[in-house]
């Protein structure tokens, strides 16, 4: 899949085949958030692989606004070292594994940013870290073609040269 066409059609998808993933595909996925750019190269992350249903299903009763962490194939917690630009490199990195289990026809999408304190104490992430988030990865329960987007048009957010002016399409 190209690249653009990966971002084109990404969708948010909450509800996934209680199905294991391979591991060299889980591998991929985390390699892929290892690889990440991040600034002065300090890579403030950590990435935590849980693939027992018992924990997916804590996660799921834990994380608020994604129950549906219980069903996933595994998921990833991003924990990160409070440095200034955490959020933002930790915020690609996550782009990164989402875009390269969409590649593999694995669906995903990112939980966060409330209600995580109990899901870190349980995965014994240490005090001076923040879970910034949990992707639940997974095989789509049903068909997704992707690319349908609600976005505000084109028009209304790029700009040419100037704020306000607009960019001929
Ligand atoms: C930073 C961020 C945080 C998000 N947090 C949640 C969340 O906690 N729970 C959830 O169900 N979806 C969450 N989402 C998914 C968004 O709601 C979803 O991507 C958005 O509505 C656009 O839908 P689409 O990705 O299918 O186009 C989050 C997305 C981002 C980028």
């Amino acid at each position: 899949m190209q690249v653009f066409e990966a971002v084109r059609t990404v969708l948010a998808i909450r509800s996934y085949k209680p199905e294991s993933i391979p591991p060299a595909t889980v591998r991929k996925i985390l390699e892929a958030g290892r690889l990440t750019a991040s600034s002065m190269n300090l890579q403030p992350w950590h990435f935590i692989a849980v693939e027992s249903r018992e924990d997916l299903r804590a996660l799921g009763e834990m994380a608020a606004t994604g129950p549906y962490i219980a069903e996933a194939g595994f998921a990833v917690a991003v924990a990160t070292e409070p440095t200034k630009y955490s959020e933002s490199d930790a915020g690609r990195a996550i782009q990164s594994m989402i875009l390269t289990a969409w590649e593999e026809g694995i669906v995903s999408n990112w939980v966060g940013f409330y209600g995580l304190d109990d899901a870190a104490e349980y995965l014994g992430i240490p005090d001076e870290m923040d879970l910034l988030a949990i992707i639940p990865f997974g095989y789509s329960e049903s068909a997704t073609s992707g690319g349908h987007k609600k976005r505000k048009p084109f028009s209304d957010v790029v700009h040419k040269g100037r704020f306000g002016k607009r960019f001929e399409e």
